[in-house]
């Protein structure tokens, strides 16, 4: 069984930004074998840069929403001790209802509704024993404003894809991670110029004084990932936002 002092390999879908990246720098420094996958070969280079080409360090490119390329990733990377998919597309999603294009909305519940359904069906199969799966959800789903229908709708169904698989795919455990407001590139598609007006506000409001940073998130899912008694479970981190 995987164990704190044994060389594992994960999969990180999503690892070339934000909380995946995070996340696969902190497994690096552990002596881990990370796999991080985007569709980007251009920001997957970037993270590489960033995360110093460290030894069992592979990138590879694909897209999470078709099952042809989730089928060619999980037949081309071997045996997995956990999977985490941190990935997103949200870009151009935060707009009122009446101006929502479909095809907008589609893409956005496929990269994170979808995605995970292939990356858990496709993946469980190559998960050693004591293997998870840990998703991240999202705090709109609780705290749902204006312009974010679709976010909240999303982040609610991957909550509940997780407590479904935890029951079919048991004994791998699967558990969600849910953010709250964290500084990472996604909210350049967001909030664009807006970004550090809304951030900054949001600090304020927060219990704990201050926006997200990646590696709070990067620990919490390591934590989930490691703990074998948690199963159909979803951890909040959001510096308190639920209660504000
Ligand atoms: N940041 C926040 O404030 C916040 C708050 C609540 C919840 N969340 C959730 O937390 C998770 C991580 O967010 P983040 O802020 O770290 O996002 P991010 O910095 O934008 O990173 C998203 C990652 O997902 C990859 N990705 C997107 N679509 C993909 C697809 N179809 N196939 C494969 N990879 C794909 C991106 O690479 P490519 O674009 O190259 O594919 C990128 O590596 C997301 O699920 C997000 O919804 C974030």
């Amino acid at each position: 069984m995987p164990g704190e002092n044994t060389r594992e390999h994960i999969l990180v879908v999503g690892g070339s930004s934000g909380m995946g990246l995070a996340l696969a720098g902190n497994l690096l420094a552990s002596g881990h074998a990370v796999t991080i996958v985007g569709r980007s070969p251009e920001r997957l280079a970037r993270a590489c840069d960033m995360l110093g080409h460290a030894p069992g360090l592979e990138a590879v490119a694909a897209d999470a929403t078709s099952e042809d390329e989730v089928e060619r990733l999980f037949a081309s990377i071997g045996d997995l001790h956990h999977i985490v998919s941190t990935a997103a597309d949200v870009g151009g999603v935060y707009v009122p209802l009446s101006e929502m294009a479909v095809a907008t909305a589609r893409r956005v519940i496929d990269s994170k509704v979808v995605a995970p359904v292939l990356v858990a069906k496709h993946g469980a199969p190559r998960l050693a024993a004591g293997g998870s799966i840990t998703f991240t959800s999202g705090i709109a789903a609780y705290r749902p404003a204006p312009k974010g229908s679709v976010v909240a709708a999303i982040n609610g169904a991957i909550e509940s894809l997780v407590y479904a698989l935890a029951v079919e795919l048991a004994p791998i455990r699967v558990n969600a991670v849910s953010p709250g407001w964290v500084d990472t590139p996604i909210w350049d598609a967001v909030a664009g110029e807006g970004k550090d007006a809304a951030l900054q506000a949001m600090a304020a409001r927060l219990p704990v004084g201050r926006i997200g940073r990646p590696v709070d998130i990067a620990q919490a899912i390591e934590a989930v990932m490691r703990n074998g008694f948690m199963s159909g479970t979803v951890v909040h981190v959001d510096g308190g936002q639920r209660l504000v």
